[in-house]
């Protein structure tokens, strides 16, 4: 961010409509507003207090340490087992029976994996990774489809203290062999494929070409998916000859709440991808308290998180969130448009879901689709609607509401990162008014704030940087293998508070509102002006669906507005309509927030976890070579983009 204008940073968009808590929700809600008060007053014993909620085989002797920061340790001397915690308490309970995942294979193909069949296959898998040399510590790189075994995988690691570092199943060659070194993993879980957009789709084979490279791998652990022919090689076991015969019997080992529990790589905006490091005990109690309050979670409730395992979001709020709490969740394999554009409503309507978890980036999709196709569907059963992954913009917000809502289901907006590890803002469904397109409030114990480029805080009304003031239990403990990364990274801006790369203003009540990455706001005549406000002013007029705007340089006025849209489905662009969105985006946000362009594109340029890379459209608006483009979703996007704007000019 600029260091000048800071006090004009985008506190231009007002929204004044405002949703209090449904009565069926309030009334009977999890959580109240006594967390809240109880959270201010004894912010550290809150948290102890949460960590009850789980199984300890040995209780701790200190709940924080954070004599060495920014290096935190929670529950020091507390010992549990993760997997043991999300599984074995609940068969012990009488909830074997109990439904853990609805699965849904995107050919059509389903299955139902209770409880205790899940602790069966983890046991197995436990022991066969002991089996293959696998020890506490070592690292395993799960490279997977959304099928029951990835949770398998993950939760065997767990079990016998291996690390595991999933790796998103579209990431290339070059990508996985990256991770598989930086973490130094002796072993891959893989797949023959998986299905995605109609066709099965080769994982082995880029495992092979990675492993190729990567002399550290011993073993490679492949479930059988799709039935596609591969390679076959020394290193290659099948999962169905190894697992499947394994013993059913396997002890649970208690391990320190400070052994490491996974490494997930996040690319960032810059540089070689970090090895983002969470720890057992203060990561599970955190992710667990967080999905029972965020999402008001009951026995009876069937939960849907439509993130993939690959993305912290899977980790955190399909396998150790939901499970910990012994949920009912469904997991879906493919795109949401296999076979048709309603697949989603379908399985929603199939099983019941009352509490879906999904991004905005699907969520303004499904609105260019249409409100024809959700209509089709009866989805009474919603109670909760979560957002997640980018900021929401207000019509999005509405659109989700009224359309897959009812009207009636509460949204709640989380803001957390990889590195926080769970929910960090968010409304809580029983308690707060929500608005749209608003993060809204810190959640009870987590001390969040927003700061100028000094670190005092700002007022209402006012914009500035998002920080974290105090360590929370989720919190990534490094970077794998390079402590000195960490710290210049998220703790070097202010020293002492975490500062996680984020644009964020306080409305007049207080509330909290993103306004995307700092690297991402635009500085315009002196003024710091948020690229998130200026795409919800676009995304707000009836004919747009999807925006994208960056600063591009210009010679008067340091930075100009270039905004690339998508239009809806049956709009017809023109010079005229172009300049009503210009005029619309100044009526919405002033003046200063007109952009200088609008070109209309058939699609964005978005990462492989959705979120749009104007990095290349500010390459793009400068008539600049394209940087890199890897970590593209779809590698054509940025030729259409061009080429339809080079046979307009
Ligand atoms: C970045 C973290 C959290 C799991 C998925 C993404 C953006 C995330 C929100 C939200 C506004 C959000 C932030 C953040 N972000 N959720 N509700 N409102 N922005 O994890 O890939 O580590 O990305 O996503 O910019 O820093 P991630």
């Amino acid at each position: 961010m600029a260091e000048s204008g800071q006090e004009t940073l985008a506190n231009l968009l007002t929204e004044t409509r405002a949703f209090p808590p449904n009565a069926d929700i309030a009334t009977q809600a999890n959580v109240t507003k006594a967390a809240y008060q109880e959270a201010s007053e004894d912010r550290v014993g809150f948290w102890e207090t949460q960590a009850k909620r789980l199984h300890w085989e040995t209780e701790w002797e200190q709940a924080l340490d954070w004599s060495n920061p920014p290096f935190a340790k929670w529950f020091v001397g507390g010992k549990l087992n993760v997997a043991y915690n999300c599984l074995d308490r609940h068969v012990e309970a009488g909830n074997g029976d109990r439904v853990a995942l609805h699965w849904e294979g995107e050919p059509g193909d389903s299955r139902d994996v209770t409880y205790s069949q899940l602790l069966t296959e983890v046991k197995q898998a436990a022991n066969t990774l002991t089996d293959l040399g696998i020890e506490a510590g070592d690292r395993v790189v799960i490279y997977m489809p959304m099928i029951p075994e990835a949770a398998v995988a993950m939760l065997a690691c767990a079990r016998i203290g291996a690390i595991h570092s999933v790796v998103f199943g579209g990431f290339s060659v070059d990508a996985l062999a990256g991770r598989i070194d930086d973490a130094g993993a002796k072993l891959v879980i893989t797949a023959d494929g998986g299905y995605r957009r109609g066709k099965p789709s080769g994982l082995k084979d880029t495992v092979d070409a990675a492993v190729e490279r990567c002399s550290s791998i011993e073993k490679v652990l492949v479930v059988r998916r799709t039935e596609q022919e591969v390679a076959w090689g020394d290193k290659d076991l099948w999962w169905h000859e190894t697992v499947a015969q394994a013993s059913a019997h396997h002890e649970a080992e208690a391990f320190d709440a400070e052994h490491p529990l996974f490494i997930l790589y996040t690319s960032g905006t810059t540089g070689r991808p970090k090895g983002i490091l969470h720890t057992g005990g203060g990561y599970l109690t955190q992710t667990s308290y967080t999905f029972h309050s965020v999402f008001d979670h009951k026995a009876d409730d069937v939960y849907w998180c439509t993130a993939d395992i690959g993305w912290v979001t899977g980790h955190s709020y399909i396998v150790y969130g939901p499970m910990s709490n012994g949920a009912t969740q469904v997991m879906y394999e493919g795109t949401p448009d296999t076979p048709h554009k309603g697949r989603f409503w379908e399985i929603v309507q199939k099983h019941k879901v009352s509490l879906l978890y999904t991004a905005p980036t699907a969520i303004r999709t499904f609105m260019k689709w249409g409100d024809d196709i959700p209509a089709e569907y009866d989805l009474s059963s919603l109670r909760i609607l979560g957002s997640v992954g980018e900021p929401i913009n207000p019509e999005a917000w509405m659109w989700y509401r009224e359309h897959i809502g009812g009207n009636r289901a509460p949204i709640v907006d989380t803001w957390w990162q990889t590195e926080t590890g769970g929910i960090m803002i968010s409304p809580l469904p029983g308690v707060t008014a929500t608005k749209p397109g608003s993060a809204q409030t810190p959640f009870p114990g987590i001390a969040v704030d927003v700061v100028d480029e000094s670190g005092k805080s700002v007022g209402n009304g006012e914009g500035g940087l998002l920080v974290v003031r105090e360590p929370w239990p989720s919190m990534l403990r490094t970077i794998w293998g390079d402590d000195e990364r960490y710290i210049e990274t998220y703790w070097s801006r202010f020293g002492h508070m975490y500062f996680p790369g984020d644009g964020a203003k306080r409305d007049e009540q207080g509330d909290i509102w993103l306004l995307g990455r700092v690297d991402d706001v635009m500085l315009v005549s002196g003024h710091n002006i948020s690229t998130t406000e200026v795409e919800s002013a676009l995304v707000s007029h009836p004919s747009v669906a999807e925006a994208a705007v960056v600063g591009a340089s210009d010679p008067i006025t340091g930075q100009g507005i270039v905004a690339f849209v998508i239009v809806r489905g049956g709009v017809e662009s023109s010079e005229e309509h172009l300049a009503q969105l210009r005029t619309h985006v100044a009526t919405t946000l002033g003046a200063i927030a007109k952009p200088r362009q609008i070109m209309v594109v058939p699609e964005l340029p978005k990462t492989r976890s959705g979120k749009i890379m104007r990095r290349l459209l500010r390459d793009v608006a400068e008539k600049r070579e394209l940087g890199d483009v890897t970590t593209l979703q779809d590698s054509a996007v940025m030729n259409l983009i061009k080429d339809g704007l080079d046979n307009k000019s």
